[in-house]
């Protein structure tokens, strides 16, 4: 895995190029900045610190409270990213969350965009688990392990929406495709604009091995560390979304970005043949009959 990465390195580095290049003249919402520019916090400000800059912000679990922040503004369709650096050491129980959400609350009509970090018992590999809700339906997870160990450094997490489709991706390779077939009534949350949210939280009645591994408070406090968020994207404003209203071209939704490039198609082909842990399209015992999605074709 390790010569995959040094492969990779080259190709993402024109990738990045490319994407500073072709952002910089996309004037919707290029955010980047400070906390109190960007975000609010949701719950337990106690819980919450920053570094002494301001550039880092830290986000703790104890045994009375987790702690969350959502962004002030809401979006439809563009690039997400931030570096996160997650709980280590002994985690397990613990969910790092960094989601998209139409509500502020678990709505029962909310979409949602999740990436969750499930911590792990020291040594342990964390995974990381995707979901895709719409209108208050998920059960679209997938789990994936990671080719590095998330908690020793920072890395990248973002998210592309366009109204082709949803890519996760991890340091730039595309670990998930959600494609929409474009069809009405279907699967792919595309009408709402979203927040963006991080959080931490005890999960230990599912996160780790289904449950059985409780979080072990004499460990506490956890605590996971975010920088450098970036937004190129849509920002709503109502009661119409600028953005789609003008002729103004973005990057993000413009047809190079409808499907995956040929060295972002290598890198997937790698990762599902190497990180995927579980995929609900899998799951026969638990869909006997496939989401329609299912059969949608990832690779154009
Ligand atoms: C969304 O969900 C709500 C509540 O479950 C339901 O009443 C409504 O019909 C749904 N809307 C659509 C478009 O499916
Ligand atoms: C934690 O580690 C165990 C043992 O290696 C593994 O089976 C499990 O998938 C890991 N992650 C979670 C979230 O349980």
């Amino acid at each position: 895995m390790e010569n995959r990465v040094f492969q990779m390195a080259i190709p993402l580095f024109f990738a990045a190029l490319m994407a500073t290049l072709l952002s910089s003249s996309s004037a919707v919402s290029l955010t980047k900045g400070s906390f109190d520019d960007n975000f609010d916090i949701m719950f337990s400000e106690s819980n919450f610190k920053t570094s002494e800059d301001g550039q880092i912000w830290y986000l703790s679990l104890d045994k009375t409270s987790g702690c969350g922040f959502q962004t002030k503004q809401k979006y439809r369709f563009g690039w997400f990213s931030m570096k996160l650096k997650l709980v280590g050491g002994d985690s397990a129980g613990v969910v790092t969350a960094y989601y998209m959400c139409t509500d502020v609350d678990a709505s029962p009509t909310r979409d949602e965009l999740d990436f969750e970090f499930l911590g792990n018992r020291t040594g342990e590999p964390y995974i990381i688990q995707t979901n895709v809700y719409k209108n208050g339906t998920g059960g679209r997870e997938m789990r994936h392990v990671l080719w590095f160990d998330p908690t020793e450094d920072y890395h990248t997490y973002s998210v592309l929406w366009n109204s082709h489709q949803i890519v996760f991706f991890v340091d730039r390779v595309p670990i998930r495709v959600y494609k929409n077939n474009g069809k009405p009534n279907n699967f792919f949350p595309d009408e709402k604009p979203m927040y963006l949210f991080s959080s931490i939280w005890n999960a230990d009645d599912w996160a780790t091995r289904g449950g059985l591994e409780k979080t072990d408070w004499k460990k506490a406090p956890f605590v996971s560390a975010y920088k450098d968020f970036s937004v190129d994207g849509c920002r709503w404003e109502d009661p119409y979304p600028a953005c789609v209203s003008t002729t103004t071209k973005h990057w993000w939704d413009q047809a190079p970005s409808w499907e995956l490039s040929d060295s972002q198609k290598e890198d997937y082909a790698w990762v599902k043949r190497n990180l995927v842990t579980y995929d609900y399209c899998e799951d026969t015992e638990r869909y006997t009959t496939p989401m329609e999605e299912c059969s949608l074709n990832p690779w154009k």
